[in-house]
């Protein structure tokens, strides 16, 4: 059944994208086989120069990716017959791309400060301003000990409870980050819990002192039942510590679209900072909700963030198609997923500031485009998100690196390192470094070539092995390759750097959503576990 699609901008219509001329182009190509085995692709000595884009240091090697020129001229073709131009207008103008909750989705206008006559309007950018001007003195405050709890002394630690977009975002910004503050003045420590579960709230809150503690509960809705019973023990370890009631509201901080519900749980509105519902929870790091980013790292760094993000803003919105970052990465992710099948996405980050980074974008991604339904309400025809996955590198290659490697699924992988560190005391920064740039390279170029079983005999050979052992072992010694994968290059781990990473993501999403013709800004997914915990709530004893 077709209902008449509720376009994602004014002035576009829904077509399924599997009817797509330039969609059929790229079966064509991937049934053709058309593209040869990365050995011979990279024997090309120009390849890498040729497929490189640079911004603000930032580099994309898409060099290992199994495509040719006929392959990214027919992505380019799928992108324009897409309307993605459109769509990316429609985005940064406030358009309801959020179709089925009628909402714009304005996580851009977010990071827009200072931009003239701005595309979501005036009105939209004082908001943001002015939401952003109190975070700031919030920390500023915070940070000249202008802020005191029930003893009146300042607070040191600051405990963040929140889940989902209310936590992966700041996490990812506060652990990347946290080399900001050697060598500068303390900073508040920032924990982050998430997890329902009472060892995990024991386990923070633990070694914390609660008269210097503060408490900021992040929650767009501020009916999300963890974080709201995470707040209800927080103030119950306030009061068993000596906490007058009264004084409770002094260590607390509310993050909210809804801040008439935070009112009614008694958090004192100079304490309560406001989001919008045009912020997806998945895409509201730059807003309030990064404010134990800014309490980690000061306001300025704070700042630095939002300029990162949106100078990936004005080059994902002005860019030409494959010298556009994010466009690309989407593109060789539709040709990866939907025309050589590949069923996951591996991120693999050889920086371990960057641990949270994986976390955030599985959420980004797979909450935004793990939908199985069009713009039109008609069940997709094609293959949407893959599973994302991964984690750290050097962890990864001793581990789960040999199923992509020799195990039968494709996974492409999504390289990620950082070129210098400046930052780090240990003496030894620089051979560290270098061992994670190594190993990523080699990694991705292993992935690339393989070592076919010719080759695994004459180095057996080399070896010294008898013929009945090269027999016996080649096989399994023996690599197919051809595993595609791109490498992003960050010049080195800043609040600008990290905020150009995470938009980049974010654009990427998005994309990948307008390519495949479905809403990435709603989560109806998430629904149906919520409604049945409450009803088992409501009647425990049907169902102990
Ligand atoms: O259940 C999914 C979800 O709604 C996410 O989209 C969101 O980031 C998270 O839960 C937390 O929601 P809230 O910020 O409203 O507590």
């Amino acid at each position: 059944m077709n209902l008449p699609a509720t376009p994602i901008a004014k002035g576009t219509s829904f077509t399924a994208p599997c009817t797509l001329g330039a969609w059929k182009k790229l079966e064509d190509l991937a049934q053709a086989q058309a593209v040869p085995h990365l050995r011979e692709l990279l024997s090309d000595p120009e390849r890498a120069l040729s497929m490189s884009v640079h911004l603000h240091g930032m580099q994309l090697d898409y060099s290992h990716q199994r495509v040719t020129p006929s392959v990214l001229a027919a992505l380019a073709e799928l992108a324009q017959a897409s309307q993605l131009s459109e769509h990316i207008q429609a985005l940064f103008s406030g358009d309801q791309v959020n179709v089925s909750e009628q909402r714009a989705a304005l996580h851009v206008a977010l990071r827009g400060q200072g931009v003239t006559s701005p595309p979501w309007g005036e009105s939209i950018q004082h908001q943001v301003e002015s939401e952003l001007e109190r975070v700031c003195s919030f920390v500023n405050r915070f940070e000249s000990h202008g802020l005191k709890g029930y003893s009146d002394e300042p607070f040191t630690d600051v405990v963040n409870l929140g889940i989902g977009g209310s936590a992966l975002g700041p996490l990812t910004c506060v652990q990347a980050l946290e080399s900001l503050n050697v060598g500068r003045s303390p900073h508040p420590k920032v924990h982050f819990v998430s997890n329902v579960d009472a060892w995990s709230l024991w386990q923070t809150l633990e070694g914390l002192n609660p008269r210097t503690t503060l408490f900021i509960v992040q929650s767009k809705t501020f009916t999300t039942q963890e974080t709201t019973l995470l707040a209800q023990s927080a103030k119950r370890w306030l009061s068993d510590h000596g906490c007058p009631p009264m004084a409770l509201s002094l260590h607390l901080v509310a993050v909210t679209a809804r801040e008439d519900l935070a009112a009614k749980q008694g958090f004192l509105p100079s304490q309560t900072f406001r989001f919008w519902d045009w912020v997806g929870g998945r895409y509201s790091v730059w807003s309030a909700i990064g404010l134990p980013v800014a309490l980690a790292i000061g306001a300025d760094d704070f700042k630095r963030l939002l300029a990162g993000a949106r100078a990936m803003d004005e080059h994902f919105s002005t860019a030409p198609t494959l010298q556009n970052i994010p466009v690309l990465m989407a593109l060789l992710g539709v040709w990866n997923r939907n025309f050589l099948k590949a069923p996951s996405h591996h991120i693999a980050t050889y920086a371990y500031r960057l641990r949270g980074l994986t976390p955030y974008i599985q959420q980004l991604d797979m909450e935004s485009n793990g939908k199985g339904t069009h713009l039109n309400a008609s069940r997709v025809q094609v293959e949407t998100a893959p599973i994302v996955w991964g984690g750290l590198g050097i962890d990864g290659q001793h581990a789960y690196f040999q199923l992509i490697h020799q195990g039968e699924h494709l996974v492409p992988v999504d390289f990620i390192g950082i070129r210098q560190d400046q930052n780090c005391p240990m003496p030894l920064t620089q051979e560290h470094l270098r061992c994670l740039h190594l190993n990523m390279m080699a990694q991705a170029q292993a992935m690339a070539l393989g070592r076919d079983e010719s080759h695994t005999r004459s180095e057996m050979q080399a070896q010294g092995l008898s013929p009945e052992a090269i027999d016996a072992l080649a096989p399994h010694r023996s690599f197919k390759g051809n595993t595609p994968s791109s490498s992003l290059w960050l010049q080195e781990l800043d609040a600008f750097n990290l905020g150009m990473l995470m938009a980049l993501y974010e654009h990427k999403t998005f994309v990948q959503a307008s390519i495949w013709g479905i809403n990435p800004f709603d989560q109806w997914g998430v629904e149906l576990g919520k409604t049945m915990a409450n009803e088992l709530a409501r009647h425990p004893d049907d169902h102990a």
